[in-house]
């Protein structure tokens, strides 16, 4: 398989200002290579930094420091879903004219008879009835919403999806059904998927590598089942002990780890294993 560097974050940092006294460290010397057709997960609480990541990397937003390097050819095409669908799409325009209008937006032809049948198939792809194309925005349920949203990105053939909590607005049995679809959908087209979340166990099994953020800092680094298996920072031992078991008699014995947040973040990130990177405490 071709898992050439496509993206590069060397030491990427954004500050916010806002106001004299007050800046917010949103993201904090950030590493990360992302590889053609991989698909990592970035978790993390509230705050720290995973959709300022995100935005960076479309170039939403410039890095306040260090630099954000695409390789090959040409900068890769990213596209990036949001947590809220409903809000991210134009409540006033219909389910096709919303999945063609980053060709619109591009200024290539989105009428021709086979962008028609491209997107009947993206359509039959994402697990939409062909009869939703003419469907507004509040017509749909969330889930629904989130396949248009899906579609819509794919439309421009992306090199690199970045799904900023994709799920989070969805109902449980939904959500299953919107991480199944991006992960058949990443093994089709192979295109690379930062999948953001919340929470470890969305990432599990989706991901091939997981990063745990805090503060605006990675803390630890790994393939997943590394990750889940050998835990080596306390956050993240702290996050995966936080994680409920279906099992009530191993649930009331549990014992859950607190983590500190408040702890000063070592400088350096080192290579516990093999492709396995933690932050000194
Ligand atoms: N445009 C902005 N202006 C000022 N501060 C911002 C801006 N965007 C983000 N921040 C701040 O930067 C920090 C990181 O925010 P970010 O939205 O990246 O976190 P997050 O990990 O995505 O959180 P959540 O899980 O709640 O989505 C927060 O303290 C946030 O308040
Ligand atoms: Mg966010």
């Amino acid at each position: 398989m071709d898992n050439a560097i496509i993206l590069e974050l060397r030491k990427v940092s954004q500050h916010f200002s806002i106001n004299k006294d007050l800046t917010v460290q949103a993201v904090d010397g950030l590493d990360l290579t992302l590889r053609r057709g991989e698909v990592l997960g970035l978790v993390g609480e509230s705050g720290c930094g995973k959709s300022t990541v995100a935005r960076m990397i479309a170039g939403i937003y410039q890095p306040t420091a260090g630099e954000i390097v695409f390789h090959g050819r040409q900068k890769p095409r990213v596209q990036l879903i949001f947590q809220d669908s409903a809000a991210a799409l134009n409540p006033r325009m219909r389910v096709a004219e919303i999945i063609l209008e980053p060709l619109r937006i591009q200024g290539q032809d989105y009428q021709s008879p086979s962008v028609k049948c491209r997107l009947v198939e993206l359509l039959e792809q994402v697990g939409l009835a062909a009869r939703l194309m003419s469907k507004l925005p509040g017509e749909l349920s969330g889930g629904q919403r989130q396949r248009v949203a899906i579609a819509r990105s794919l439309m421009v053939q992306p090199e690199l999806l970045v799904a900023d909590e994709p799920i989070a607005s969805l109902d449980i049995s939904i959500q299953a059904q919107i991480i199944s679809l991006m992960q058949r959908l990443q093994k089709a087209y192979n295109f690379t998927l930062l999948f953001i979340a919340h929470d470890l166990s969305v990432v599990r099994y989706i991901s091939q590598r997981t990063g745990v953020m805090l503060k605006g800092k990675l803390v630890e680094l790994a393939p997943t089942e590394e990750l889940f298996g050998h835990p080596e920072h306390p956050y993240t031992k702290a996050l995966l002990s936080a994680i409920p078991v279906p099992d009530p008699l191993y649930e009331r014995q549990k014992e859950i780890l607190y983590y500190d947040t408040s702890c000063p973040l070592g400088t350096e990130m080192y290579e516990k294993r093999p492709g396995h990177f933690v932050r000194a405490v």
